[in-house]
């Protein structure tokens, strides 16, 4: 199995014209290895959100691959990404999930770090280093690039990477809907509560195609769509809303990244019904009138679920939330899940939310619970020496999108695993190129 992967390219075992993807990409140790350089050391990552860290001093701790970083807003109020990790020996600095701190000192000997990074104090001075440590070099290594959008932030290790709206491209749209308040205000999101975090057992990919557009798995659901888990209480999700609109599966073949969305007929009305409660549906009722207004035909294009390359996904509706899929091996990852409500929305309408969220997603959401099954199994069934010889298959739809013009990007309406061809064409690019000029 080796062979092919030592001697070939990444572009060699995926086959996108004949919709054919080798298991190798899922379970060898190889391929993960050269993902941390080629990939997560070269794309715009996600690393949090700027309700996390409103005041200086504010920190939360994240992750880029599989390297710890700290997010930080300095004592001027600027916003760091730096290396979680000493620069005397390699301790990692912040151990802890979140807080504020005035320095971050290092637990094995005590370096100290400023919240811009720089390194404010070193024990014993004037006795261990004569006086002679030239402490402007030695401060928290900081990523190339950093970039804020509608209270994201991302960030870069590649200082030739493009900017991050490059980056971003038309996908912009679709991150719009996550971002935006629900009445079509541009921004104005927080966060709600913490961030989940749970380790599965399989490769990071499995989880981002499913982000990415895996229309086709619906009997993996079938339980928690009779239960009625929705809002409503009725379906998954809202019912009604899906039945009057159509599915849109889109596509951006230059950057790797696509969305599933659903365009509203005309004159849709809100279906957001949060079962009798009426302060929360008046105010979704109160949204969706004032979406259509601010944003005329555009308010029609309603997300549902996508991924930005590599790993960072989310569902754009209900429940309303960013997760990303850390690499911790090829066969393990761990979900990271950030929930989303709007800052201005009332008390009652977060708590309706935060409700929903829970009983949805995360390791103890029911419907995660489906998908991490299959991810988990999947993983464990095709990393034998047997099972690696045979590919996956990915021929859906293979060459037939079908709609032009109604939103940017390949779209198709049918079920269709374009998206997700997508998404592992550009993994390929990024395993096979030697810097960004050639991705470009
Ligand atoms: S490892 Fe941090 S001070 Fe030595
Ligand atoms: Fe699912």
């Amino acid at each position: 199995m080796a062979s092919h992967i030592a001697n070939g390219t990444a572009r060699s075992l995926v086959d996108v014209e004949k919709g054919r993807i080798s298991r190798e990409i899922f379970v060898s140790d190889e391929l993960y290895l050269k993902e941390q350089e080629q990939v997560f050391a070269r794309a715009w990552l996600f690393v949090g959100h700027e309700s996390q860290i409103p005041n200086p001093g504010d920190y939360f701790t994240s992750c880029m691959g599989e390297e710890s970083v700290i997010l930080v807003r300095d004592r001027e109020r600027r916003v760091h990404v730096f290396l979680n990790t000493c620069r005397h020996r390699g301790m990692k600095v912040c151990r802890y999930d979140e807080g504020n701190a005035t320095v971050f000192t290092c637990p094995y000997h005590g370096w100290s770090f400023a919240t811009d990074g720089t390194l404010a104090g070193v024990p014993y001075l004037k006795e261990a280093y004569d006086d002679e440590l030239d402490k402007s070099e030695w401060g928290l290594i900081e990523v190339a690039q950093i970039a804020h959008y509608k209270g994201s932030i991302w960030a870069t290790w590649d200082p030739k990477a493009p900017p991050f709206l490059d980056y971003l491209g038309e996908m912009r749209l679709h991150l719009d809907n996550l971002l935006d308040c629900r009445d079509g205000r541009e921004g104005g999101s927080e966060v709600l509560g913490g961030v989940q975090k749970w380790t599965m057992p399989c490769n990071w990919k499995f989880p981002s195609e499913n982000f990415a557009g895996d229309s086709y798995h619906n009997i993996s659901h079938r339980s928690v769509d009779l239960a009625g888990i929705g809002p409503s209480g009725r379906g998954r999700r809202d019912t009604d809303q899906h039945r009057a609109s159509e599915r849109l599966l889109i596509s951006f073949p230059g950057t790797g990244h696509a969305a599933t969305s659903i365009l509203q007929g005309e004159d849709v009305p809100n279906t957001s019904f949060f079962g009798d409660n009426p302060v929360v549906n008046e105010y979704f009722e109160h949204c969706h009138e004032e979406r259509k207004r601010r944003l005329g035909q555009k308010a029609r294009v309603l997300g549902v679920v996508a991924n930005i390359f590599p790993h960072m996904s989310f569902l754009a509706r209900q429940p309303r939330s960013i997760a990303v899929w850390h690499p911790r091996g090829a066969l393990q990852t761990e979900a990271w899940r950030w929930f989303l409500v709007d800052k201005d929305a009332p008390q009652e309408v977060k708590d309706a939310l935060r409700h929903f969220y829970m009983r949805y997603s995360g390791p103890g959401g029911m419907t995660e619970q489906d998908d991490m099954e299959n991810w988990g199994y999947a993983s464990a069934a095709s990393k034998g020496t047997i099972a690696r010889r045979y590919p996956y298959n990915y021929q859906q739809r293979l060459g037939r999108g079908d709609t032009e013009g109604v939103v940017p990007g390949t779209v198709d309406t049918h079920i269709s695993e374009e998206n997700v061809r997508c998404l592992y064409s550009r993994w390929a690019d990024f395993m096979d190129a030697s810097s960004w000029d050639e991705l470009r």
